[in-house]
Formats: C-alpha cells, sequence, structure tokens
C-alpha cells in the first residue's frame, strides 16, 4: 500500500488542477487561493495566463535552493512508492512511472524558476493551515490538491475540522481533491464535514472530475456560501 510517514513536497501542473477541481473559464477569473500549493505549477502558470493565484504554503519559508533539495529527497521516495503499487494507479493520461517522474519535474522546476519573483510579488505566502493570515472572505475559491483527506492518518481529524473551517472563512467557495486517503480508500473524514461546518451558510456537495490517477480518486468536495450576510 502506497504509504508516507509526512506531508511531502511534490507538485502538479496547472492543467492537472484545472482537471482535479474541473474548473471552468469562470472559475479561472476568480480570486483563487491555494491552500498547501507547495511546488506545483498551478500559480506560475496561472500567473503567465494572466490569471490572479496566491498559493500559502509552510514550505515557502526556504529558498528555491531548499526547496529543490527537499524535492530530490521525496522524489527517489514517492516514485519508489508508486512503482512497487503501480496497481493503485490509473495508468491512460499518465502511461508509466517515467513519464510520470517527467511531467512531475517539469511542473516543479516551473514552480522553482517562478518561487523567487513570486514571493517578492506576494503570490507565495509562506502559512499553514489551520490558520491563515488572510481577512475573512479575502478569496472567492480557495482550493486544496493533496493535502486535506489524503494525509488522514497523519494529520488527523481536529486539524481537518479546523482547516476546513478555516478555508471556508477566508473564501466564499473551497474545493478539495482528492477524497481519498494515501492508502487508496476514501477518507472517513469526508461525511462529517456537513456536521463540521454546521448550519453556516455552506452547501457541501461531491462532483465527479475529469481527473483520475490514483484508483477511485475522481471526485472533489465543494462547499459553496449560499448565504451573503452582507
Ligand atoms: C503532496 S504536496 C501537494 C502540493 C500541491 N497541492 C499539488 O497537489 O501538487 C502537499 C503540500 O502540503 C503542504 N503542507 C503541509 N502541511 C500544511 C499545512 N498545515 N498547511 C498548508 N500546507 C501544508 C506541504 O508543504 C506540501 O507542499
Amino acid at each position: 500500500m502506497f504509504t508516507l510517514d509526512q506531508v511531502v513536497p511534490w507538485g502538479r501542473s496547472f492543467d492537472e488542477y484545472r482537471r482535479m477541481f474541473a474548473l471552468t473559464g469562470e472559475d479561472l477569473a476568480l480570486n483563487i487561493l491555494g491552500c498547501g500549493d507547495g511546488p506545483a505549477s498551478f500559480n506560475a502558470e496561472a500567473t503567465r495566463r494572466g490569471l490572479r493565484v496566491t498559493s500559502c504554503d509552510p514550505i515557502y519559508r526556504w529558498d528555491a535552493a531548499q526547496i529543490r533539495e527537499r524535492i530530490a529527497v521525496t522524489r527517489t521516495e514517492v516514485l519508489e512508492q508508486t512503482r512497487q503499487n503501480a496497481a493503485e494507479f490509473v495508468w491512460t493520461a499518465i502511461g508509466s512511472v517515467e513519464e510520470l517522474e517527467r511531467i512531475r519535474m517539469t511542473a516543479m522546476n516551473e514552480f522553482l524558476n517562478d518561487f523567487p519573483a513570486g514571493k517578492i510579488d506576494g503570490r507565495y505566502i509562506e502559512a499553514e493551515l489551520p490558520r491563515l493570515p488572510f481577512a475573512d472572505r479575502s478569496f472567492d475559491l480557495a482550493l486544496s490538491s493533496h493535502l486535506l483527506f489524503l494525509y488522514t492518518t497523519q494529520l488527523g481529524e481536529d486539524f481537518h475540522r479546523a482547516a476546513v473551517r478555516e478555508m471556508c472563512r477566508v473564501a466564499n467557495e473551497v474545493r478539495i481533491f482528492p477524497l481519498l486517503t494515501l492508502g487508496g480508500g476514501r477518507s472517513p473524514f469526508v461525511e462529517d464535514v456537513a456536521d463540521w461546518l454546521g448550519d453556516s451558510a455552506f452547501e457541501v456537495s461531491i462532483d465527479d472530475v475529469p481527473y483520475e490517477f490514483r484508483r477511485g480518486g475522481n471526485q472533489m468536495m465543494r462547499m459553496r456560501r449560499t448565504v451573503s450576510d452582507g
């Protein structure tokens, strides 16, 4: 079973974000926050397209050379785990572990090239769920890819509850992908999110998306603010 002891820096591309979160042209025109974007190239590529994306992650306290070193360690571990557990993945859009490595390293190099300028611009902000340094409703849409639910065991229930509430505080809509844990089953926390949000003004849904790499991981959770209280 694919497993990691702790959350690792490993980054996906803009096209993968677009499909993981079923982002439409209208969605991409919004003011977007990526929580735990790490070394993904979503921000770099979005910025090149003239879009507004802010990313936050604790690894942004390091410089590009230090992040590159962490990626090198993660690369060995993740690719080896993927090779050993290949049956847990769908090898259609990405055909092999070698192709996976190429796609991921291209995305992460794009991030690394953009990071120094993006940090100065305030597009990469050192911050850590469950407390974000943003005012209420600073963003139209907040995204979490490969952090919440995926690290169910490592991060635990209290963290998840606080993190989901915090993302809903700073944005009008929140999307989380995938709903699976690292081992591949659906996170038990998925069913609890509506309770965690209580009768706050959020509608929770689970939507199919046009992306599946982890087998069975083709759904995201959406939390939409339904009531505007001014
Ligand atoms: C597996 S990577 C995913 C990166 C990116 N979202 C993607 O899908 O390509 C997980 C990221 O979550 C970040 N992370 C870990 N703990 C976090 C926290 N408490 N708040 C925000 N990000 C966190 C890690 O530093 C890492 O960059």
